[in-house]
This record gives structure tokens, sequence and C-alpha cells, in this order.
């Protein structure tokens, strides 16, 4: 955004990734009670991947479960593989399996990417499904948001279905857009920079030794690394905040202050 004086990133580093996980579940819940006090419903988008699935398992777990009125969340993806509902692949499989199957989230709160018709369609009907549950007119200089988004850092740069040099990164009007894996061989349907800085937290969440280079990358913002799409992340420009939660390993490459 022109203009945004991007703030140093909110790093927060943990000693493991089960510490990380932890710090995870503690913010999803916080911010949970936060907007279900303030607004009666806490609006989620989870991304898919490894590192985010210890952190959902903590939360169904006997530590989390209790700590918040499940029936007022409210659950969407921020992206998905177009695989059969029951394929490994799915991340709406890897949720309702880590999270869903465990807690008494409400079934008509719980907003798959459904990808059955094709992901062009799958895009455009989740795109209006977010229209209709963010309904403007918005409060005075409010925008479309989510309360918080999970998202995930591939080697590569990339966060939710948004890789380099696709479509999908440039893309500034539709909120869900599809895209096509020539890796996977597939199609993937995913939430769009554009909505996914319309949140009022978003939490980056990674480890391993082997993100420590496009986390430098990332959070250094070395010329050269301009095409990184987690880089188009900047929640803060847009009255958000931006937080990483990452491990050690990940975070062996950051200058220390
Ligand atoms: C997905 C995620 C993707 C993921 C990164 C990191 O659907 O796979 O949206 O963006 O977050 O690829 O994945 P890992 O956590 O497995 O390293």
């Amino acid at each position: 955004m022109p203009g945004c004086k991007r703030v140093s990133a909110i790093v927060h580093t943990y000693p493991d990734h089960e510490a990380l996980s932890r710090a995870a579940a503690e913010l999803f819940v916080g911010l949970a009670n936060e907007a279900i006090s303030e607004r009666g419903r806490f609006s989620i988008a989870l991304s898919g991947g490894h590192t985010p699935q210890r952190a959902y398992e903590l939360l169904a777990g006997p530590q989390f479960n209790n700590l918040l009125d499940w029936g007022r969340v409210h659950l969407f993806w921020a992206d998905e593989r177009c695989v059969p509902p029951n394929d490994s692949r799915s991340n709406a499989l890897m949720v309702r399996e880590k999270l869903l199957d465990h807690l008494p989230v409400h079934p008509g709160h719980v907003y798959p990417i459904a990808c059955a018709d094709g992901a062009d369609k799958a895009a455009r009907n989740y795109e209006s499904l977010l229209r209709s549950f963010f309904p403007p007119p918005f409060p005075k200089g409010a925008t479309p948001r989510f309360d918080l988004i999970f998202l995930g850092l591939g080697t590569d740069g990339h966060t939710a279905s948004l890789f380099p040099g696709t479509p999908a990164v440039t893309e500034k009007e539709r909120w869900v857009t599809e895209i096509y894996s020539e890796k996977e061989g597939i199609y993937r349907v995913t939430l769009t920079a554009t909505i996914l800085n319309q949140a009022s937290v978003v939490a980056f969440i990674v480890s391993g030794a082997s993100k420590a280079g496009v986390l430098r990358d990332v959070l250094s913002r070395r010329p050269g690394s301009e095409h990184l799409p987690a880089r188009l992340i900047t929640p803060e420009c847009f009255g958000g905040r931006l937080y990483w939660l990452v491990d050690k390993d990940s975070a062996s490459l950051l200058e220390t202050d």
C-alpha cells in the first residue's frame, strides 16, 4: 500500500515447535474471547501444511478446549487444494481431524472451500460467501475483518496458495482466486492478499531450519526478495496487526538487535 510506513515486524521466538504451537493456541484463545465478548463471534481463517497442526491439536485438547465458547467460532480456510474431501492433501480434512472433530463448533459456522464444481466456481462462491459474511457498509473507516488469520510460510516464500510469479499474487480486486499448481498437478483456491490484509490480526507460524533463509529474507525485506509473496501480507497498513510466531531453528539467521 503506497505510503504505508511498515513498522518493524513483531517477531516472537520460541525454543521449539511445541512452545511455538502453544503460543499460537494461546493467541487464538485470547483473540477469540476478545472478539466474542465485543462482537458475539470470532472469525478465523486457517492455513494447511504441517506447521500449524500441533497448535490445532492443542486447541482441541484438555488444556485449551474449555477456554472459549466454540459455538461462537466461525471457521474459514486461507486456501484449499482441489482434491477429494477424503484426500490426505485436503486442508479441510486435516483441520477436521486435528480440531473440528473434537470440538462443539456449530456445523453451520464451518465454511470449507468446496471445489466439486471446479476451482473457478469454488473461488467465486467462496468470495460471495465472504462478502455476505462481512456485509458492507462497514462501520466508518472499517473494512471486512477476519479477527485472526493463521498463515504458514513456504521455503519459496509462498503463503496460503500465493506462489511466486503466479497471477494470484498480483490480484488486487478479487478476495478469492483459483490457481493451477504445476508442481502438484492440481488446482488450488486461495484468499488473496487483498482480503488477507483486511484482518485484525495475521499470525505467521513458522518452524524449522529449512525456513531460516526465507524467513530472514521476508523479515529483512532485503533487496531481491520483493518477489516473495509473504511480503505482500501487511495488515498493519490497513489498521491490523502482523505477528510472526517462530521457533529458534527458523529464526537462526535473523539478526539479533
Ligand atoms: C497449505 C498452506 C501453505 C503452507 C506452507 C507451509 O495449504 O499447505 O496454506 O501455504 O502454510 O506451504 O507449509 P508447512 O507448514 O507444511 O511447512
